[in-house]
C-alpha cells in the first residue's frame, strides 16, 4: 500500500553503473547524470568530499588523507560502501534535477552478462540502499541493443559488442534473449595501460593513466590512418627522475594497443563460431553493432569488419546506449518482462 502511494509520486530511473562512467536517465528529462564513477573520501573522517566530475579532478593529486576511489572494477562493484554512496548521490541529484517530491524510484540498472550471484546481489543491494524502492536488473548488452534501437524481440539475430572501460561484452541476441555471449575483462582501461607500458619501454618515461587515455582519445586508432597524427606528451624520465617531453605518433600508439585490439576481435570470431548457423546467417546480413566508449576508437569498426567479413557499424552516441536502453524499458513494461535478468531475491 505504502509502495503504491510512493509509486505514484516517485520518478523511475534507468542507471548505467559503469566502470568508467555512471549515467542516470529519467523518463521526463532523458539523461540527467553523466559523470565518471569516482568518489573522493577523507580517510580521517570517512566523509565524502566529492563525487563524479569533481572527484575525477582530484585523481592522482590528493594529499595522503584524501583518497579518490573508483569503486567499480572490470564492470563489477569492488567497494560496496563507496558504490552505494555514489549511487545515492547520483539518485538524489537526478531527483533534484527533475524536482521530484518523494524520491523512491523504481530503478532499472545494467549488469554485465557473466557476473556471479554474489556480484549481482551487490548491485541490487547497493541500489536499494541508495534509495530505490524496486530494482530491476538488465543485462548490459541487452540494454545497449535496445538503446541502439535494434529489434531485440524479433526472431532475427543481432550481434552487439559493447566495449566499455573495464569490460568488453560480445552478445548475440534473438527473441528477447541472449543466445551466445562472451565477457572479457579487457576494454578501454587496458588500452590506457598498454600505452603507459609502451611509453615506459620505448622512451624510458613514466606517464599516468589519465595522460595515456588522453593519447588514446587524441591519436589512438585500430588501423592505419589516412593522415598521420602525433602529439607531444609529458612525463617523468625513468632514469633521472626529471620531467621530460616527447612526441608520440599514431603508429606507435597502434603498436602499443594492437595486441589488445586483436584479442577483442579474436573473441568476436570465437563467439561467431559458437553461434548456431541460422543466427550467423542473420548476423552476416544485419551486421555487428558497436556500443560503449571503446567503439569510438578510430578505425575499430573497419578492422573488425575486415577480420570477420561482416559489416560493422558504430551505434549513434555509443556511450549512452545502455542507459537509453534502460530508459526505453521504463516506458515499456511488456518488453521489460521479456528481457529481465532474474533477480537474486524477491523485490
Ligand atoms: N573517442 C574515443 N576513442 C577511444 N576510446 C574512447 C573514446 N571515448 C571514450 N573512450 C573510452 O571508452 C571507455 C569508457 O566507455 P564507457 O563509458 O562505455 O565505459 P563504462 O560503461 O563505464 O565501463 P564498463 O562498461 O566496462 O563497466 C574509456 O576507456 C574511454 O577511454
Ligand atoms: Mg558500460
Amino acid at each position: 500500500m505504502l509502495n503504491k502511494i510512493f509509486g505514484r509520486f516517485s520518478k523511475d530511473l534507468g542507471i548505467d553503473l559503469g566502470t568508467k562512467n555512471t549515467l542516470v536517465y529519467t523518463p521526463d528529462k532523458g539523461i540527467v547524470i553523466n559523470e565518471p564513477s569516482v568518489v573522493a573520501i577523507n580517510t580521517r573522517t570517512d566523509e565524502i568530499l566529492a563525487v563524479g566530475n569533481n572527484a575525477k579532478q582530484m585523481l592522482g593529486k590528493t594529499p595522503s588523507h584524501i583518497q579518490a576511489i573508483k569503486p567499480m572494477i572490470d564492470g563489477v562493484i569492488s567497494d560496496f560502501e563507496v558504490t552505494e554512496k555514489m549511487l545515492k548521490y547520483f539518485i538524489d541529484k537526478a531527483h533534484a534535477e527533475s524536482f521530484t517530491l518523494i524520491p523512491r524510484p523504481r530503478v532499472i540498472i545494467g549488469i554485465p552478462l557473466d557476473i556471479t550471484e554474489v556480484e549481482k546481489k551487490a548491485v541490487e543491494d547497493a541500489t536499494r540502499s541508495a534509495g530505490a524502492r524496486q530494482v530491476f536488473l538488465i543485462e548490459e548488452p541487452m540494454a545497449a541493443a535496445i538503446g541502439s534501437r535494434l529489434p531485440v524481440g524479433d526472431p532475427t539475430a543481432t550481434m552487439i559488442v559493447d566495449i566499455g572501460g573495464g569490460t568488453s561484452e560480445i552478445a548475440v541476441i534473438s527473441l528477447g534473449g541472449v543466445v551466445t555471449y562472451k565477457t572479457l575483462r579487457i576494454a578501454g582501461n587496458e588500452l590506457d595501460r598498454n600505452i603507459v607500458q609502451y611509453v615506459r619501454d620505448e622512451f624510458n618515461m613514466v606517464i599516468g593513466e589519465q595522460m595515456a587515455e588522453e593519447i588514446k582519445l587524441k591519436i589512438g586508432s585500430a588501423g592505419p590512418l589516412k593522415e598521420g597524427m602525433e602529439m607531444e606528451i609529458r612525463g617523468r624520465d625513468l632514469l633521472n627522475g626529471l620531467p621530460r617531453a616527447i612526441t608520440i605518433n599514431d603508429s606507435q600508439v597502434r603498436e602499443a594497443i594492437g595486441r589488445t585490439v586483436a584479442i577483442v576481435i579474436d573473441h568476436i570470431k570465437n563467439t561467431l563460431e559458437t553461434t548456431p548457423p541460422e543466427l550467423v546467417a542473420d548476423i552476416y546480413h544485419k551486421g555487428i553493432v558497436l556500443t560503449g566508449g571503446g567503439a569510438l576508437l578510430r578505425g575499430l569498426d573497419r578492422e573488425m569488419a575486415q577480420a570477420t567479413k561482416i559489416p560493422v557499424r558504430v551505434a549513434d552516441d555509443p556511450l549512452t546506449c545502455v542507459v537509453r536502453g534502460a530508459g526505453i524499458l521504463l516506458n515499456d513494461p511488456e518488453l521489460l518482462k521479456k528481457v529481465l535478468s532474474p533477480s537474486t531475491s524477491s523485490n
